[in-house]
């Protein structure tokens, strides 16, 4: 009979000994936390499709801003849930923005909290796309033109800069807006405020909560035209290559389960820090289970947290930061 000289299973006899050669660490530093700030008083509504997570005003923010502290999380990321929309997106830039107003707000309370602010258009605009609606004079078709949507892009980018965000997130998906926006930041005298370009954002099915969260689903059409196919990957690799040299300092794929591979793409070809966006339907297909007993939410949710660090992931945007922190330190 002839034994194996090879037995991989050595090294998993025990908790100290998997620990000890264990690959991929997770670590609370890693993650960043998403809300949704809307306008009115006394408003915590809970997202239906996304147990755990509220839109809530101003007045209630500061609990869970205290709550995120606790958590040990350093960083989150701010959604703006607005009171009135038009054809220009004009309270995505507005200096009394419900974003520009929260960041405010978590600044002066707690100044070491980083704040990210998502550079869109979507959630601010009547007809829900992330840009400036043309009617194509050949055609007669309305499609979201690229470059008067990088002015109002550059407008907010600078506007929560000035309300005093510390990373800037833009995700819209226009040709050239990391550069716009680099530019806008520089000539405001805002040139070491750093971007985290979504750079890889497909057009994807898994945004579906989120958009009932904020209120942003398209009025006509879909996302196709600049949102990215999820069938390619390699037109990823152009993506982050155009972002990187147009100023961004760290790039993101959005989603992410579905998407582990182009995180890891982007981790071998690129030096920057690579982001991934946990996003909402990840989030609620793991919520829906687990209230189902069908699946263990805690153990599932850090072994997709450990995967996509394992893919490459340096950072992780996930609606389960603060669980997850509480389950890394070994609490219920
Ligand atoms: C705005 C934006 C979206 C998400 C983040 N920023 C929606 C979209 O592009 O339709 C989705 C996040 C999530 O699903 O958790 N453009």
């Amino acid at each position: 009979m002839a034994f194996p000289i090879t037995r991989n299973r050595r090294l998993r006899q025990s908790g100290a000994l998997r620990a000890l050669v264990r690959e991929t660490h997770l670590s609370v530093d890693d993650f960043i936390y998403p809300l949704f700030v809307t306008h009115g008083t006394n408003v915590k509504e809970e997202i239906p499709s996304m147990p755990g997570v509220y839109h809530l005003s101003l007045d209630l923010l500061k609990q869970e801003i205290d709550a995120v502290v606790d958590s040990g999380v350093k960083a989150v990321l701010l959604f703006g849930v607005p009171d009135t929309k038009d054809a220009v997106g004009s309270s995505a830039y507005d200096a009394n923005g419900i974003v520009q107003q929260a960041t405010r707000a978590i600044k002066e309370w707690t100044p070491q909290l980083l704040v990210i602010a998502d550079t869109c258009l979507c959630q601010f605009t009547d007809h829900g796309h992330c840009g400036m609606i043309h009617h194509d004079p050949r055609t007669g078709h309305a499609e979201v033109h690229n470059d008067s949507s990088l002015e109002l892009l550059v407008k907010t980018a600078v506007s929560q800069a000035e309300a005093g965000a510390d990373i800037i997130a833009p995700s819209n998906m226009m040709d050239g807006f990391v550069g716009a926006i680099r530019e806008g930041l520089d000539d405001a005298g805002f040139e070491n405020v750093p971007i985290l370009s979504y750079s890889v954002k497909y057009a994807s099915a898994f945004y579906g909560p989120f958009r009932e969260a904020a209120h942003s689903t398209p009025q006509f059409g879909d996302r196709k035209t600049y949102q990215m196919d999820p069938a390619n990957a390699r037109e990823a690799l152009r993506e982050a290559e155009a972002d990187i040299i147009e100023g961004a300092d760290m790039l993101m794929v959005k989603p992410a389960l579905a998407y582990l591979d182009v995180i890891r793409m982007l981790k071998e070809h690129f030096d920057l820090p690579v982001a991934a966006y946990n996003v909402s339907a990840e989030y609620s297909m793991v919520k829906a289970a687990a209230a189902n007993g069908w699946i263990d939410e805690r153990a599932v949710v850090l072994e997709t947290l450990t995967g996509m660090k394992r893919a490459g992931a340096d950072l992780i945007i996930t609606y389960h930061a603060l669980d997850a922190a509480r389950w890394l330190r070994g609490e219920a």
